[in-house]
Formats: structure tokens, C-alpha cells, sequence
């Protein structure tokens, strides 16, 4: 492996390495890198993968090269118990795509490493403690050394970020929502299977759920958007959406965690984020852009045809909530995913074939007042709706690479205009690029559905 001392972005040896590219989610990654590397136009002129195993590594590239031989990719040795290894990685690095999970467990020296040398560092972690504590620890730090630190910019919580700014933008004039539900439909002909590592990230997540509110408490409360009307109710649990054909789940999903800091963000910027070294074009642009952008209260629900679809996820929940704060429980849920989750989690992950025959569907069901004004009319109900949907191949292995890699190129070509450094959530920073643009060139569409109003 060739060290590099480097300080500038430009002395790096790797616009990218992928860390954790010998892993379900990582395999995929690299496929998806090896799509823009070295293609035309494309800013990605030099990856490397990066591991604790250079074996399992070039398998890894083997599986994601095919049917075309493996090219020549350097592999890198680091494993997230040697701090010197990540030092080593990051200092070779522009960005750092980390895709060891949990991240509970293996997110944090990372990050450590990557603010501690400059380079930036995206995830695709969908677990807010972590993404919180980091936010904490880092923010100052990162900022100060230049190195940009996103989490969540995979299926967590991208879709939902963009998906709720493309949904603003339809709230034209003096209209505004007042809240916006996410219906998330995952549909496929085969079986919907996730992989372990997001398993195990979830049985953690709801067995840890008192350390972030005991984080949240320690810390200085964000500000709150000015959203018109008052906050509506939280309705029941389960509900059946007329319009849609779909039976609703709330879910308590990383997607509405990383919605508020960026509304928050927003509420203390209300320009957004100043780039390093930007454009007056782009400060013309970025402020236009967030001009328009209108808050709103958010939630998601897991949607299904039939009640009876909803019931794998209800019986996982279950089984979380009374299982995973023993250790024995803990034991049992994470030695038999497949039983407890009733097979949506395998050991092993999904096939190709349940990969590629996957598909997902978000719909954001907007309600508001055609004049933002009418909310100060106290009892005065949302008078109008708005429909807008996020459509894209299957959210774990496909969604998320994608997200994932198209987060990286924006990175490459707009370093300047994106802010110097700071640990921050993806809708705060890529929302004024490129970013949706370019997943609706790479299968992810962004549609308006309908506005109508709403009788009273
Ligand atoms: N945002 C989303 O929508 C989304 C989608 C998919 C996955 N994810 C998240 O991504 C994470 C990974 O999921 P997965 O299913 O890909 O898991 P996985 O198959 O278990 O992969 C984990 C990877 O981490 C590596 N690793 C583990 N411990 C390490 C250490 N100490 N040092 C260095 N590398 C280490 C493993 O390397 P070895 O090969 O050496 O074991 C492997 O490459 C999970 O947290 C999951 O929730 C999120």
C-alpha cells in the first residue's frame, strides 16, 4: 500500500475509496462505482476498495466486475479497531464511502479519522444516535479542518430529503403544506428480503433508544421552522389511505429524524450553507433555491395492499420491543433473524434475483392552505393537497449504491460551492446541486401526481 502525506485534496492519491466494500451493501457499491469510473464526463478517475480482508475484498471485486474481468483496483488493508489503519485511509482519500455497519459499533473512529485529516466522509447509515453523537463530537472539528461529514445518504434518508424538497417546490406563491406524510411502498414478484448487517443496525438501534434521548437532553435544543397551522394530530398507528389503495404503518424511521435537522438547519440558515470557495452564480442559485423550500411537519408510514402485508413488520416490532434490551433477548433476535423478522431478514441477504426484481415507491401526501395566511385564521382547516411520489429499484443494494455514488460525484464536481466542512444531514448540502437531477438520469424519478382542494 503507498502512503501518501497529503494535505490538499488535490495531493490525494483516490478521489474515492470504498470502505467496507467487501460487505452485502459494499458489493454492490463498487458495481455502481465501476459504472462512472473513468467514464466520459464522469470526475471519478481514481477508487480504491478498502477492508479488513484483501481476499474477501477482490472476491467482492469479482462479484462486481461480471461478466467482465476484474480491473485493477488497488485494495487497501483497514479495520476499524486500528486507528492507524483509518489514518492511513483518509489521508489517501478525497472521500471516504463508508458502508461498515453498524455504525453504532464501527461508525465512530471513522469519522474520527477522515475529520482528523480533511477528507470527507459519506454513509449509509440509517440510525440517528449515531448520526446525532457525531454531530456532537465532530461538528466544530470538521468545520474547522475542512472535511464534510454526511451520514445517511443511501435509501436512509435520501429519498425522503430530496423527495420532501422536490414536494415543497409544487407549494407554489403564497401556498404552503402544513404536513406531509410518506407512504412507503416496497413491491417486487419475489420475496422482499433485507440483508443482516441492516438487522442487527435496527435490533441496536431500538435497544439503545434511551441514549439518544439522553443525548438529545444533553444538548442545546435547534431551532423549530415557522410551519402554517397548528401541528396536526398524530393519528392512529395503522390507517387505511383511500386514494393510494394502501394500508399504513407509522414507522419510527431514520427518514423523519434526519427531515428535522435539516428543517432545523434551515430554520438557523435560512439561506443554506455557504460553499468554500463559491460562485456568485452559485450564491444566486443556493439562495433561490432555499427561498422557495417550505417546512412542514413530516412522517413516514410503511404502505402495503393488503393488512395482512403489514404484518411481518408488525411482528418484528413487536418482537424488538420485547427482546431487544435483554442480552438474552438480544442473543435470540440477532441468532434468528429469519424467524423473528417472519424471512423479510436473511443471514445471507437476498439474491440478485430478489434484488433485481424489487422496486420501491414513495408517496408524499402533502396537506396545507393555498394561502399560507389562511393559518392564522385559527380553526381554519388545510384547504388543499398535493401529491408527489419518489420511484426507484429496490431500496437496499440498488437505491442506496445509487444514492450513495451520485452524493460522491456532486462532492467531485462542486466541491467549492458545497460548505468547507461540519458534520451535517444530505438535504441541507446537496439539496441546491445537482443531486436530484442526477438520480432521475440513474432510475430514481421524481414526479408530481395531482393538487386539488380540499373541501372543508
Ligand atoms: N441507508 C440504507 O438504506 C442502507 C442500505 C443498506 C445497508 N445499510 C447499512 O449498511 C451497513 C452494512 O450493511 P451490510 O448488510 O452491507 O452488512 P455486512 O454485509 O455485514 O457488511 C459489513 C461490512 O463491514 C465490514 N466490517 C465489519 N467490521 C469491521 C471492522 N472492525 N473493520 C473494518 N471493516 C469491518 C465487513 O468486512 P469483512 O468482509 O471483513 O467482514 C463488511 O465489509 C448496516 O449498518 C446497514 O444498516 C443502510
Amino acid at each position: 500500500m503507498t502512503e501518501i502525506n497529503s494535505g490538499g485534496r488535490s495531493s490525494k492519491a483516490y478521489d474515492v475509496v470504498i470502505f467496507g466494500a467487501s460487505g452485502f451493501t459494499g458489493k454492490y457499491v463498487i458495481r455502481e462505482a465501476l459504472k462512472f469510473l473513468n467514464a466520459p464526463n464522469s470526475p471519478l478517475k481514481s477508487l480504491a476498495l478498502a477492508g479488513r480482508s484483501p481476499s474477501r475484498l477482490s472476491e467482492a471485486l469479482t462479484w462486481a466486475s461480471a461478466p467482465n474481468p476484474p480491473p485493477q483496483i488497488p485494495l487497501l488493508t483497514a479495520d476499524t479497531s486500528d486507528g492507524e489503519s483509518l489514518a492511513r485511509l483518509a489521508s489517501q482519500a478525497r472521500i471516504i464511502l463508508d458502508c461498515v455497519g453498524p455504525f453504532r459499533l464501527y461508525g465512530q473512529p471513522v469519522v474520527a479519522a477522515c475529520v482528523d485529516s480533511g477528507c470527507d466522509y459519506l454513509d449509509i447509515c440509517g440510525e440517528p444516535d449515531f448520526m446525532e453523537r457525531m454531530e456532537a463530537s465532530y461538528h466544530d472539528t470538521a468545520v474547522e479542518n475542512g472535511s464534510l461529514v454526511i451520514s445517511a445518504c443511501g435509501f436512509d434518508s435520501v429519498p425522503a430529503e430530496i423527495g420532501l424538497l422536490f414536494h415543497s417546490k409544487q407549494w407554489a406563491g403564497p401556498s404552503a403544506p402544513n404536513r406531509v406524510e410518506a407512504y412507503l411502498s416496497l413491491e417486487s414478484d419475489k420475496r422482499i428480503v433485507g440483508n443482516f448487517g441492516t438487522y442487527e443496525s435496527a435490533v441496536l438501534g431500538v435497544a439503545n433508544a434511551d441514549k439518544l434521548v439522553e443525548l438529545r437532553r444533553s444538548r442545546p435544543r435547534r431551532a423549530r421552522p415557522a410551519i402554517p397551522g397548528p401541528a396536526p394530530p398524530k393519528g392512529s398507528i395503522i390507517e387505511h389511505e383511500k386514494q393510494l389503495g394502501l394500508w399504513a404503518l407509522r414507522l419510527p424511521s431514520a427518514d423523519s429524524v434526519v427531515v428535522r435537522r435539516t428543517q432545523a438547519a434551515l430554520t438557523e440558515n435560512p439561506h443554506g450553507l455557504p460553499g468554500v470557495n463559491e460562485s456568485v452564480e452559485h450564491v444566486k442559485k443556493r439562495e433561490d433555491f432555499w427561498s422557495s423550500a417550505k417546512p412542514a411537519h413530516f412522517g413516514v408510514k410503511l404502505g402495503s395492499k393488503s393488512l395482512l402485508g403489514l404484518f411481518p413488520v408488525i411482528t418484528l416490532g413487536v418482537f424488538l420491543g420485547l427482546l431487544s434490551r435483554s442480552r438474552v433477548g438480544r442473543w435470540l433476535l440477532l441468532k434468528f433473524p429469519s424467524f423473528f423478522s417472519l424471512g423479510w431478514f436473511r443471514k445471507k441477504g437476498p439474491s440478485e434475483e430478489e434484488v433485481a426484481s424489487a422496486s420501491f415507491k414513495m408517496w408524499f401526501v402533502g396537506r396545507g392552505y393555498s394561502d399560507s395566511s389562511l393559518a392564522l385564521q385559527g380553526d381554519k382547516k388545510p384547504d388543499t393537497e398535493v401529491v408527489t411520489r419518489v420511484m426507484g429499484p429496490e431500496i437496499g443494494y440498488l437505491t442506496t449504491p445509487i444514492v450513495l455514488l451520485q452524493c460522491a460525484l456532486v462532492l467531485l464536481n462542486e466541491r467549492d460551492n458545497l460548505p468547507k466542512g461540519g458534520v451535517y444531514t444530505p438535504g441541507i448540502v446537496f439539496g441546491p446541486t445537482d443531486l436530484e437531477k442526477r438520480l432521475q438520469e440513474n432510475g430514481i424519478s421524481f414526479d408530481f401526481i395531482s393538487k386539488k382542494g380540499l373541501s372543508s
